[in-house]
């Protein structure tokens, strides 16, 4: 994304008062601008109007970054986490963001009732490997035709970046780096099946950006 853009989306995670704590600001301004994730989002639901169910939506970014290209479909993002979907929430209004709403979900749960397009983007790695299928089964029952479902995540493929992921995913774990630690990645095979069954098409495009890891873009769609 543009250094403008990210910088002007930025903004609206600045603290209330100067001497507040920047780090969301930092974090969302490097991330919109080195992340191949939201404009690799944009493109795949550019030219759709349904409404968008954002799964695991953290702080909010991808409802910043479609409307900063024009996207104004509705936009819900469930996350399991409270602290930031308060983020998330007061990062919209203040950036003044139509049509957007924000719910704690825990997914393993279940996913909310929705019908149009589903994102779920870097997420699936959180959810114990055993569930994510189901989690996948549930994202592709809430596709409407004409609707999009936008996965991003790690694949586990074999290759040399999916044992570099684990690498890295193991030594964060060791170091306490991330909060929750990713707890496995989906198969390809067993995700292609799942989308033919199903009847969708989807492509698998790699999101890799300047990251180690095996980032992969999957677009899904009815026929
Ligand atoms: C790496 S972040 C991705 C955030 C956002 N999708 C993005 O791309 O900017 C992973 C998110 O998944 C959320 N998450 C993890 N487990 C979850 C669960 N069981 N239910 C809902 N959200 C979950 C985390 O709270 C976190 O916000």
């Amino acid at each position: 994304m543009p250094p403008a853009e990210a910088l002007r989306i930025a903004r609206a995670f600045l603290p209330e008062r100067w001497w507040g704590n920047r780090t969301l600001y930092y974090y969302s301004r490097a991330k919109l601008r080195t992340d191949p994730l939201y404009p690799g989002v944009i493109e795949a639901l550019r030219g759709t109007s349904l409404p968008v169910l954002d799964v695991g939506c953290g702080i909010g970014l991808l409802a910043h970054a479609l409307r900063a290209q024009g996207l104004s479909m509705a936009y819900r993002g469930v996350d399991i986490d409270a602290p930031k979907i308060g983020e998330a929430r007061r990062g919209a209004a203040r950036a003044g963001l139509h049509e957007v709403a924000f719910d704690v979900v825990d997914v393993e749960d279940g996913l909310p009732a929705h019908h149009g397009s589903v994102a779920v983007l870097d997420v699936l790695q959180f959810v114990p490997p055993d569930m994510q299928a189901d989690v996948v089964a549930q994202a592709i029952d809430r596709v409407a035709p004409g609707g999009r479902l936008v996965i991003r995540t790690g694949l586990d493929d074999g290759s040399t970046r999916a044992r570099t992921t684990r690498r890295i995913d193991v030594l964060s774990r060791v170091l306490h780096w991330m909060p929750s630690a990713p707890k496995g990645y989906p198969n390809p095979d067993a995700l292609r099946a799942q989308f033919e069954r199903a009847g969708l098409r989807a492509t698998f495009t790699p999101l890799f950006g300047n990251t180690p890891f095996n980032n992969w873009r999957i677009v899904a769609a009815r026929d």
